[in-house]
């Protein structure tokens, strides 16, 4: 009896080694939506950020950001984009970037 169980539990274990790769070239991955376009402003930073910041994903990104976020937020994703997924962006825009995503995007929207 005792075998029978071990036989059984190698059969699984052999059964979910095989169909390991399988699964993953089945699996899908959902991207959001494209075509979210970052919100028109007369901000200097407007023009930066659509230059630095839809290159690799939308602006449907900022749109999930709490709009509670504060400038010190925006100044962290900003820098978290450069240091973590090498977004080309040069320090100097980069505070006007910010202006423009806290004011746009955080807690200094217009009420
Ligand atoms: C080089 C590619 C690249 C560029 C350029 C880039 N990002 Fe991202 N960004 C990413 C990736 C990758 C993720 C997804 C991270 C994850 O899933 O955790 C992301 C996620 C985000 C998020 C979602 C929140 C989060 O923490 O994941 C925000 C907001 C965001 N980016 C803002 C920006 C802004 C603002 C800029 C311009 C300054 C920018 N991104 C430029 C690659 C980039």
């Amino acid at each position: 009896m005792k075998n029978t169980k071990a036989l059984l539990t190698a059969s699984l274990l052999s059964l979910t080694l095989i169909n390991a790769p399988t699964m993953a070239a089945v699996k899908t991955i959902v991207l959001p939506p494209d075509g979210v376009q970052l919100k028109p402003s007369p901000l200097p930073g407007y023009v930066k950020a659509q230059g630095n910041c839809v290159a690799c994903h939308s602006a449907e990104y900022m749109l999930y950001q709490p709009p509670t976020a504060p400038r010190a937020y925006w100044d962290t994703m900003v820098k978290r984009m450069k240091a973590v997924f090498k977004a080309p962006l040069n320090d100097a825009d980069i505070p006007e970037i910010v202006d423009y995503l806290a004011k746009t995007y955080g807690n200094e929207q217009p009420k």
